[in-house]
């Protein structure tokens, strides 16, 4: 059976077959069919953490598909002690086709892993978001016309969202180059193990973010404090403060370099209104493809099981 729970688990192929699926399922919608491929079945969302597009789009997905969704916090699904994780899974994983969870430790998704019997989707741990990296690697080979080549700059945070699309992209074709302050980039074994993973990964990192977007064909930001670094904030504004993506940092990037972001945005802290809502921006068409990508994701599950 296979998860949907680390970007590095996948093979390039895995990664491959769910974008073909995504791109058919989008045309079709475009087209105004919704073919009922899961009907009867259910997604199982298990939430510790706040979400628009997330939760959003796979219960709009599976909805499209002619299945339903129900969304639990993670409280009320007793993982606040109420009974052991192992015992949660395993019952919602035997009601469940699929659960998708939103968490702060990466090693509850792999606990859901291990005993719930059914695939688990990570929908943002502390250590990826694998569903929104493979909506962006789509958003770029739609934007610019394919992958291999072409190059993504992420300016800030090696966080959560780096970390998955440094994958996707090594995965893809596509050279990859973090730009952030020393203490804040990826760990050179992450690096490492993109290596193992995937030879011809071209992932790069350096501290100068406008060396970095010189050759840019998509600069991409996040938070700088990602959920759970609250605290962090004040700390993060300083250290990132020459890392804002703003018409001056744009204007360092080709003519042509579009901007992305996973959104939520904090306007005019990681970037600036004028470059999140101007003309070469694809926020939106990024975020509606998170829908897109969350029926590829389900199909090609249901595709890769025995059941
Ligand atoms: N990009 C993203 O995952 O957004 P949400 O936090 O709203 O789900
Ligand atoms: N890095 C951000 C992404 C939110 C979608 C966070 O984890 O809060």
């Amino acid at each position: 059976m296979k998860h949907v729970d680390s970007l590095v688990q996948l093979t390039p192929a895995d990664v491959s077959e769910i974008l073909q699926l995504s791109v058919e399922l989008k045309t079709q919608f475009r087209n105004g069919e919704r073919p009922c491929l899961l009907g009867g079945r259910v997604l199982t969302l298990v939430f510790e953490k706040p979400s628009l597009r997330t939760r959003v789009s796979f219960e709009v997905a599976i909805a499209q598909l002619g299945g339903s969704s129900l969304f639990l916090s993670c409280g009320e699904a007793g993982l606040n002690g109420r009974e052991s994780v192992a015992d949660v899974s395993r019952v919602l994983g035997s009601y469940s086709d699929w659960i998708v969870l939103r968490v702060f430790s990466h090693k509850l998704v792999d606990q859901f892993v291990e005993h719930a019997g059914c695939p688990i989707i990570n929908g943002l741990s502390d250590q990826g978001h694998p569903c929104q990296a493979l909506s962006d690697v789509l958003t770029v080979q739609e934007t610019l016309g394919g992958l291999k080549g072409k190059t993504v700059v992420f300016v800030g945070d090696a966080n959560n969202v780096a970390r998955s699309l440094a994958v996707a992209c090594a995965m893809t074709g596509v050279k990859f180059i973090l730009a952030a302050p020393v203490g804040y980039q990826f760990t050179p074994d992450f690096v490492e193990r993109i290596k193992q993973k995937v030879p011809t990964a071209d992932v790069a990192q350096i501290t100068d973010p406008r060396a970095a977007v010189a050759r840019a064909d998509v600069v991409y930001t996040d938070v700088w404090a990602s959920m759970g670094q609250e605290a962090e904030f004040e700390k993060r504004k300083q250290v990132f403060a020459s890392y804002q993506v703003n018409s001056a940092l744009m204007a360092a990037a080709p003519q042509h370099a579009r901007f992305m972001h996973c959104l939520p945005a904090r306007r005019n802290i990681e970037v600036t209104d004028d470059v999140l809502d101007g003309p070469n921006s694809i926020v939106i068409p990024q975020a509606e493809n998170r829908m897109h990508v969350a029926r590829g994701i389900l199909l090609w599950l249901q595709q890769n099981r025995s059941h």
